[in-house]
């Protein structure tokens, strides 16, 4: 079974080399923490710089949403450009536009310099009508490409779907095999002796003084270091603040195999909310849609809509060969947040906030956050700093965070099930006990039954049942935990307590 839930994506079974767990104090210049596309793409560009870097990933490399992804590696900056200029000025948006189109070229000058080969392909990539949108909406937004600095063609029909509909090309996307991108990367990061422990799950975080960061393990063992880099995807040093202006969102994905081979192959995503997004593995074609805030009720069964959008659009397709889900976490003004940690803190950096883009954010972490170690600015630094308000997304920002007060609610809510008995096998449920207690309960099977606390140990809201991933979610900030309550997502760091 993956980290993440029952499900397993389409890139499970490529290898990565594996790495052994601290088992000593440590004393280095820079620390990350995370083993997913971010803290490996900083990792390999710090020690490329010249700096003395050790990673550290609580479980094993690539076993984050990096081992859950679909990798379109595109320059739609996951909002569309219409959307975004009326929530940035031009000269922002540029930036942004900007950020994520070198960050494709970056990816490709690595595969090239250091001889990765992980599938990177250059191709087009369409934005195509999906219901009740407007050939005149999608004129709009070619326009907007235009003015935020892309040449969009606009197409009366968008390749491989079914029927005449009209799309917008973009052109030069790419997409590759994230793990084994990773796994290239790590290569030359071993030659750099670059420091790697996995099964190292970071549970503290102490600034001791501007040169100084002492990073606790689980083991019992520390990290000291000058700089820290926290590549955790939702960040685990920062209890509060980040947390209020992004929002966790599961989304969903399944494989298809092919009645044959197809010769035009591309990336595709339609004008829909939440987007369908769709791309070739390995001659499966990848679907990707169905968003809900984690730990609260998707529309429907995922799987069966997603299913049911794929076969009415793609003639081609046949048997389904996998399913799976991942999070998102979706930044309240569309922009992730890299840079600077908020706070007093001088030598401590995050990079969160990456949506559907975590691909290409990754890599601009490792353009931006090295500098800002180095030389302290960067053009893009002030797009990406995490300490920005959150004014331009200020509608989504309120909403999105009175539906997470609203999450609250569970404290004084009462119990899903009466007794344990009405728990069905393989299945998990709320208890109240008493006044105050809630449980979350899991029936393994027979009289075999785990419970712990429901309460989550970030902020205290109370965790959902998962049925697809069989996890312990949380509707407030995205935290997730086993069935045995042992936390395999932050923002929390420790596990469920005992009941
Ligand atoms: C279904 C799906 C489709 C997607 N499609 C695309 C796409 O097409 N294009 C795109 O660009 N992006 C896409 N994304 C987004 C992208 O996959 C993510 O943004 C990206 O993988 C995040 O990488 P990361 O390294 O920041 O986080 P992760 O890969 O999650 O890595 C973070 C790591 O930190 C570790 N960690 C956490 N807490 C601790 C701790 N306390 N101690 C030590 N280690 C810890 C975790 O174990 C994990 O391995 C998609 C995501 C999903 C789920
Ligand atoms: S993730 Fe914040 S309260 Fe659970």
């Amino acid at each position: 079974m993956s980290i993440q839930g029952r499900l397993s994506s389409v890139w499970e079974g490529t290898a990565l080399p594996r790495f052994e767990a601290i088992t000593s104090n440590q004393k280095t210049e820079v620390c990350v923490i995370g083993g997913g596309i971010s803290g490996i793409s900083i990792a390999y560009k710090m020690a490329k710089r010249g700096h003395k870097v050790t990673l550290v990933e609580a479980f094993t490399i690539g076993s984050g949403q990096t081992g859950r992804t679909t990798a379109h590696l595109t320059c739609q900056l996951e909002e569309q450009f219409v959307q975004l200029l009326k929530m940035h000025d031009l000269e922002t948006v540029q930036a942004f536009l900007d950020a994520h189109r070198s960050a494709i070229d970056i990816i490709e000058t690595n595969v090239f310099s250091e001889h990765i080969d992980c599938d990177f392909k250059r191709l087009d990539g369409y934005l195509f009508q999906g219901r009740n949108f407007s050939e005149a909406k999608l004129r709009k937004e070619q326009d907007a490409g235009r003015k935020s600095g892309i040449n969009l063609d606009y197409v009366e029909k968008t390749p491989l779907l079914s029927g005449a509909v009209a799309g917008l090309r973009f052109p030069r996307q790419a997409q590759f095999n994230p793990i084994k991108y990773m796994a290239g990367l790590l290569a030359a990061m071993r030659k750099l002796d670059v420091t790697i422990f996995e099964n190292t799950h970071v549970r503290h975080i102490e600034n001791l003084d501007p040169e100084t960061t002492v990073i606790s393990t689980d083991s019992g063992y520390d990290i000291e270091a000058k700089y820290l880099v926290v590549a955790t995807d939702s960040p685990i040093n920062n209890r509060f603040y980040i947390h209020t202006k992004q929002f966790a969102y599961r989304t969903y994905a399944m494989a298809f195999t092919l009645e044959g081979p197809v010769a035009d192959e591309c990336l595709l995503w339609d004008t829909e909310d939440p987007y369908h997004y769709v791309r070739f593995v390995d001659g499966t074609l990848v679907v990707g849609c169905e968003d809900h805030r984690t730990g609260q009720d998707p529309d429907g069964d995922p799987f069966r809509n997603l299913e049911e959008w794929t076969r009415k659009n793609f003639a081609f397709v046949r048997d389904v060969k996998e399913k799976w889900s991942g999070q998102v976490f979706e930044p309240a003004d569309q922009i992730g947040y890299i840079g600077k940690n908020p706070g007093p803190e001088k030598n401590i950096y995050i990079t969160t906030g990456q949506s559907g883009i975590g691909m290409t954010s990754a890599t601009i972490a490792s353009v931006l956050i090295p500098e800002l170690i180095e030389h302290g600015t960067h053009p893009w630094a002030a797009v990406f700093d995490p300490s920005r308000p959150p004014v331009r997304g200020l509608s989504d920002f309120v909403l999105e965070n009175v539906n997470v007060a609203y999450q609250y609610k569970d404290w004084v809510t009462g119990s899903e099930v009466e007794s344990l008995q009405e728990i069905p096998e393989d299945h998990g449920s709320i208890m109240r006990e008493g006044l105050i207690a809630k449980s979350c309960v899991y029936h393994e099977k027979g009289d075999c039954f785990e419970k712990k606390s429901a309460f989550c140990t970030h902020l205290g809201a109370v965790v959902h049942w998962n049925d697809i991933e069989k996890t312990w979610d949380c509707p407030a900030h995205g935290s997730r935990f086993n069935t045995h309550g042992a936390v395999i997502e932050g923002p929390a760091i420790d596990g469920l307590s005992e009941r």
